[in-house]
């Protein structure tokens, strides 16, 4: 097989964002856009691929960690310009080369795949990827001669009236001979409109050497958008949030109202759950089958079990097991671990602790820095006290321990195993399993004191 490698431009600042951040760190559906482009690459089996950084260079490094290798352009002097820097790794290479932006992040790995097949199969010395727009403004577009084979592309600023009423454009990616890249881009000079070097005048270089150039019209347009602003950025997000709900939603994920549920593009999701409206699932979120999530909750980096129902409720970076059952308005903050059968209700929050199995915190909670073992009951405003306002201190309650309701339990502290714990009860100091244990003043009753204090008079 021919060596494939690939170039992703992703120098620019984005000047039209209008933000701090740089243009292709913006995420849609909870990935950076370049993160989407390199993901997609990766699934068509390149040999190398190169991202071209400049503005933010740091941060998109870091963002596409070890998947990529990277050279600067360390002035933006315009996308020919930009796949030059990727010359000392790709020079010498025999083989073809993907060249893509970092700003087109609907574009599938399937359409990559064939754009590369009908570029190796046409033995071309370059195709570039088109598309068909009614509104073509702003975009490349590409030149056919009258036998329809494509002579060149010239951008918005620099068409002619009649050129600017074609509307086949070019969607910023392209297949290369890759020796034959590299030689044409010494010959692009930055003799037009913006004064740039532009990538699609290879194009006429190449076809006046004589070479076979096409463009490969994908049906999809919307798959090709480059996201210049917000506006575009909302579009794609919605865009790929259809996408992301149509694959869960094949796989055999049941979602009331896809067009108000939010799903980033790495979840999991099994078999016969049910996603209700105003439901968001972000990062690497892994949901089991038969599970109920939602109305309006938000799951962050959470591993659910099967079985398993959250109603209006938050859960950040935790495990929970199957059959489990939260909410509704329950908070599951980062580091929890909560066992199979457990129930969390209504306004409980629960941080950085071990739930286990069957235990139950059903109303009016706050359990941070514990290790509740199985089958316990925590009463309705059981707390512990984690925190002395300098340090977080453990509180241990052992298997089948019933801590009545509104007690504190003052760490560092452990309840024995079988202990019950009185209503309304403080307690400082170690349980013994199997004791009972009430801590509160005495009840005093003072009998026909309120006649004696003439209050009623
Ligand atoms: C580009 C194409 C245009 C095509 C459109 C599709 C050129 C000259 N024009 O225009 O034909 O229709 O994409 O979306 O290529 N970049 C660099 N270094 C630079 C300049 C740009 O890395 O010096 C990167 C940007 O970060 C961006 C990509 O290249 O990811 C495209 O640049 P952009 O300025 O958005 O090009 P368009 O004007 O959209
Ligand atoms: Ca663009």
């Amino acid at each position: 097989m021919t060596n494939r490698f690939a170039v992703i431009l992703a120098a620019g600042q984005g000047t039209r964002m209008k933000s701090k951040l740089y243009k292709v760190l913006h995420s849609i559906c909870g990935k950076p856009m370049v993160e989407h482009v390199l993901d997609n690459i990766l699934k068509v089996n390149t040999d190398k691929i190169v991202t071209v950084v400049g503005h933010g260079a740091e941060l998109v490094k870091t963002s596409l960690g070890g998947k990529s290798d990277f050279v600067l352009q360390e002035e933006q002097l315009g996308t020919a310009h930009a796949v030059i820097q990727a010359k000392e790794v790709l020079g010498n290479q025999n083989g073809t080369t993907l060249v893509i932006c970092g700003d087109t992040p609907l574009i599938t790995a399937e359409t990559m795949e064939a754009l590369i097949k009908l570029h190796e199969s046409q033995d071309a010395a370059a195709t570039i990827l088109s598309a068909y727009t009614e509104k073509p403004d702003g975009y490349g577009r590409v030149i056919r001669n009258t036998n329809r084979t494509v002579e060149k592309v010239v951008e918005h600023k620099d068409a002619s009236e009649d050129e600017r009423k074609v509307k086949e454009i070019n969607t910023g990616t392209y297949c290369f001979d890759n020796q034959a890249l590299f030689e044409a881009l010494e010959e692009v000079s930055n003799d037009n409109a913006q004064g740039e070097y532009y990538l699609p005048d290879v194009i006429e270089i190449l076809k006046a050497k004589g070479k076979k150039v096409f463009a490969f019209q994908t049906p999809d347009f919307d798959e090709t958008m480059g996201i210049n602003d917000r506006v575009a950025l909302a579009e794609a997000e919605r865009l790929m949030r259809n996408r992301i709900n149509n694959i869960h939603m094949k796989n055999g994920v049941t979602i009331i109202d896809p067009t108000n549920t939010y799903v980033d593009s790495d979840v999991k999701i099994g078999m016969d759950t049910i996603l209700y409206p105003g439901t968001i699932i972000k990062g690497q979120t892994v949901i089991g089958e038969d599970c109920q999530i939602g109305p309006n909750s938000e799951l962050v980096n959470a591993k659910i079990g099967s079985e398993t129902v959250i109603r209006q409720s938050v859960v950040h970076d935790s495990l929970v097991g199957e059959k489990v059952q939260i909410g509704p308005f329950a908070h599951i903050r980062p580091q929890s671990n909560i066992h199979d059968d457990v129930k969390v209700g209504n306004f409980v929050e629960i941080k950085k602790s071990e739930i286990g199995k069957g235990s139950k915190a059903s109303h009016l909670s706050y359990i941070g820095d514990a290790e509740v073992g199985s089958n316990v009951n925590l009463g309705c405003g059981s707390i512990t006290v984690n925190y002395n306002g300098k340090s977080k201190f453990l509180t241990k309650i052992e298997d089948n321990v019933f801590v009545g309701c509104n007690s504190n339990l003052v760490a560092p502290v452990t309840i024995g195993e079988g202990a019950y714990i009185a209503a309304g009860s403080t307690i400082t100091k170690d349980v013994p399993g199997e004791s009972l244990s009430i801590a509160r003043a005495r009840q005093v009753n003072k009998e026909n004191y309120v006649k004696k204090l003439n209050l009623n008079n």
